[in-house]
């Protein structure tokens, strides 16, 4: 048995040039995809429940559920991508609260998929989460989403992961992702934590970054104190950090995961060091995560970094998809630098106040929101731009579209400067869900949206059109 202990020199593996994901070559198929790899393929958001089959305690307060669906399909997603996942924090009988997670597990072994979750002591759902969901609780979900994520293909496949805390999530996909696929990738994982022992997958990472030669693994402490025995780096991310742990830091792609302080530090850091804004994908991850894109309160902060630094790299709204910059990640900016997309198309001409029809505040109908019976705006008094046989009153903005039945009710409103979310654009991804307070719609959706959204008036404009005139909460 000796000489399996003894140190030889072992080749390199011989590995194809680049990294592709398993499902990257059915995406350019233009014939139907055999069952299999359609199934494999994370295209479409889909609802579905999941049957938690384990859970395990991990360090640094987070726990680990795996899941598997219930319908026994493989989950399709891309490594770094995240579920929203419907708690019934407060019992069956009351309206389960939304949130997502960043999906931990790789998409190369989608059979079964799992979730980290902090328990943050003051959040509503975290505690439920830990104390609640054991294997045989079922959950409804609904995912993939997001454009945080590897590449379908890379030839170069050269990354530097940047992960603070609970951040580790989405990048813990990503490296067993990489892990598991064949290919030259070349990548560098420095990892952030406030205490020694508080580095979640401290162990797995250790193991990949001790026989995968294309992994390395750094890890800091956030405060500068060294304690006994400890060999990583100390003090927050500083750009002599990166160039310590990456030196060729701007030949690879930057992703980050973390609290908003540390993403935008590292923002600044990056671009220090020389690497370019559309090689820098961001996540802001914090405990209980909300997506911005579903929940108000986060999505005006989400506006708000959307429109600071929209000037520099937004051109048009179609490259916002799949090639998001520096601090976008998941959340989409909504609108050009000059905040509206007016540029773009929809003549602005101001017609008749008087010709427009339909364009009733509210209704009074089912799916009124709140904030619309406070105000009640008057919609006729509303600037009516464009021309068509109907008319779409957008509350918030205060502006009569007119609109042909035939055009998606987004792109008429986004030429005509409504501020309205969107990501994909094809009734997915739920960005640009927004509340009809009257009118009829016919949309065709692809999972973007749950029934009980819709229930509640809910719709995406994107993959919808009108069918009469129409009042909107935007
Ligand atoms: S933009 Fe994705 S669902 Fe409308």
């Amino acid at each position: 048995m000796t000489e399996l202990l003894t140190e030889t020199a072992v080749q390199e593996p011989q590995r194809i040039r680049g990294l592709e994901m398993p499902w990257n070559r059915v995406m350019g198929r233009s014939d139907t995809p055999a069952r299999a790899a359609r199934a494999l393929g994370p295209w479409h958001p889909q609802e579905f429940t999941a049957e938690c089959v384990e859970t395990i305690p991990e360090a640094g307060g987070l726990m680990t559920f795996v899941f598997r669906r219930c319908d026994g399909a493989p989950l399709a997603f891309r490594a770094g991508q995240y579920v929203n996942i419907a708690f019934p924090v407060n019992g069956g009988e009351h309206e389960p609260v939304d949130r997502s997670y960043s999906l931990s597990s790789s998409p190369t072994e989608p059979w079964t998929f799992s979730i980290s979750v902090k328990r943050d002591a003051g959040g509503l759902v975290s505690p439920w989460v830990h104390e609640n969901v054991k294997p045989g609780t079922v959950l409804e979900m609904l995912g993939p989403v997001g454009a945080f994520h590897l590449p379908d293909a890379d030839r170069r496949a050269r990354y530097l992961l940047l992960a603070a805390g609970a951040g580790i999530t989405p990048i813990m996909s990503m490296v067993r992702t990489i892990h598991s696929l064949p290919g030259h990738a070349d990548v560098v994982v420095l990892y952030h934590g406030a205490e020694a022992g508080g580095f979640a997958f401290h162990r797995e990472l250790a193991y990949i970054a001790s026989v995968d030669s294309r992994i390395r693994v750094f890890y800091s402490l956030g405060d500068r104190s060294k304690p006994d025995g400890w060999d990583g780096l100390t003090g927050r991310l500083t750009s002599a950090m990166i160039d310590e742990v990456a030196p060729d830091a701007n030949g690879r792609q930057v992703y980050a995961c973390g609290p908003e302080g540390y993403l935008n530090n590292a923002t600044e850091l990056l671009k220090k060091v020389g690497v370019d804004d559309t090689s820098i994908y961001m996540e802001f991850f914090s405990g209980d995560r909300q997506t911005l894109l579903e929940y108000a309160a986060e999505v005006a902060l989400a506006t708000d970094i959307a429109e600071e630094i929209a000037e520099e790299i937004a051109d048009s709204a179609e490259d916002y998809f799949e090639s998001q910059p520096a601090a976008f990640g998941l959340y989409e900016p909504r609108y050009d630098a000059d905040g509206t997309l007016e540029a773009t198309g929809l003549p602005l001409e101001a017609v008749d106040a008087d010709a427009t029809s339909g364009a009733e505040a509210n209704d009074g109908g089912s799916g009124t929101s709140p904030e619309a019976e406070a105000e009640t705006p008057d919609a006729s008094s509303f600037n009516t731009v464009g021309t068509g046989s109907l008319t779409l009153s957008f509350m918030r903005t205060g502006i009569n579209v007119r609109i042909d039945p035939t055009e998606p009710i987004l792109e008429v409103a986004q030429r005509a400067g409504v501020r309205i979310g969107a990501n994909c654009k094809e009734g997915m991804c739920g960005s640009c869900k927004v509340v009809k307070l009257s009118g009829d719609i016919d949309m065709n959706h692809q999972g973007g949206i749950r029934k009980r959204e819709i229930d509640a008036g809910k719709f995406l404009p994107c993959c919808s059109t009108a069918k009469t005139d129409m009042v909107i909460d935007a």
